[in-house]
């Protein structure tokens, strides 16, 4: 089964086709990363306005790549759920529009349940039940993924997620957008010691994070520095920062594993990219003796192929949509199965 996925939640305009769910035919993304660099984030208008200019070619671009036509498609893919609302809508207005002119059915992805599934195109052999830790730049979750459509959210940022405590860290050190991308870039090999920031404590539920703390002890040290005219040691503060997101994740992941005896863990969304990520969770599971997955680096961003892998499973379990079909700005990856 050949389906068209589309994907427009944020800044980059996304167009694949994916056969039964791990085949990866053909992954388009034209990325607005250059003008949202201008304002140091992305600009809900001008993403919105972008990706009109941009989805049609991506999407012929992605047919053409995939060498299929129309006709060879079986259903259509998009991304409804969560993201900036103006941007969102073009995809599944666009993705509205071509499903009922080829006649073909519409099936609508929430956004992290794709980045999950990026995991799938990756490795082949990986099947749920599995626990994943979700770290995009505007949700951290730790799910309890029952199978490819059921899912549990275990734990959750009570403030800001995991990428957004990276971004605005970098743009404080001077960093350019997008942060965490940068920071990992510039602040590798740094000394993780060098700089001591304090480990939230989350109350009630072991298995949350919070990050805006951490946030905040990093700007006041970066402006406490500039006042007293002193040089900002970038590389060290970074890769001490990074050690330490990277630590809460890595303590309520692995806690969470205890508690749940999961046969995988599987990383999922722009942050999974990270290196001290990697580095650190991959010695924390073989430690624990739990297999550790994390998608290739060129689907750990925003892109359709991951749409069109969980789009696969959503129309296998039934789940399609009519051309009634909305966009929401915030949606529970689980709000189907509460
Ligand atoms: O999943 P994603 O591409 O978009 C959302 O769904 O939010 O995630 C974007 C986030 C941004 O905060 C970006 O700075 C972060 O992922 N990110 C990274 C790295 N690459 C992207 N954070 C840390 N290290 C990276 N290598
Ligand atoms: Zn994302």
């Amino acid at each position: 089964m050949n389906i068209l996925a589309i994907e427009s939640s944020c800044d980059d305009t996304g167009a694949a086709v994916v056969k039964d769910g791990r085949e990866v035919l053909s992954s388009v993304i034209a990325s607005q990363v250059e003008e949202h660099i201008l304002y140091g984030g992305v600009v809900p208008e001008i993403a919105s306005r972008r990706h009109c200019e941009s989805i049609s070619h991506v999407v012929e671009q992605a047919l053409a790549d995939a060498n299929v036509t129309l006709d060879d498609i079986d259903a259509v893919g998009v991304t409804y759920a969560p993201g900036l609302i103006g941007a969102l809508l073009v995809g599944v207005n666009f993705a509205k529009g071509l499903a009922f002119s080829v006649g073909k059915p519409l099936v609508p992805v929430h956004h992290l349940r794709g980045h999950i599934a990026s995991n799938y195109i990756s490795h082949p052999e990986l099947a749920p039940p599995f626990l994943a830790l979700v770290v995009s730049g505007g949700h951290t979750h730790l799910v309890n993924v029952k199978d490819y459509t059921h899912f549990e959210v275990i734990g959750r940022t009570r403030d800001d997620a995991a990428g957004e405590a990276m971004d605005k860290a970098a743009r404080v050190m001077g960093l350019p957008y997008p942060g965490g991308l940068n920071m990992d870039r510039v602040c590798k090999g740094g000394d993780r010691k060098a700089y001591h920031f304090p480990a939230p404590k989350v109350q009630d539920n072991e298995f949350d994070f919070s990050f805006s703390g951490l946030k905040t002890s990093v700007i006041n040290l970066v402006h406490n520095l500039t006042q007293k005219g002193e040089e900002i040691d970038v590389k060290n503060i970074g890769a001490s920062y990074m050690h330490t997101v990277v630590s809460c994740l890595c303590d309520r992941t692995i806690r969470a594993a205890k508690e749940y005896r999961p046969s995988a863990i599987v990383v999922a969304g722009g942050v999974s990219a990270n290196s001290v990520l990697r580095e650190e969770l991959a010695a924390a599971c073989k430690k624990l003796g739990v297999p550790l997955y994390f998608p290739e680096l060129r689907y750990c961003g925003d892109n359709a192929a991951m749409i069109g892998s969980q789009a696969f499973y959503e129309f296998s379990a039934g789940f399609t949509a009519g051309l009634d079909l909305n966009a929401f700005a915030t949606l529970e990856i689980d709000a189907d199965t509460k």
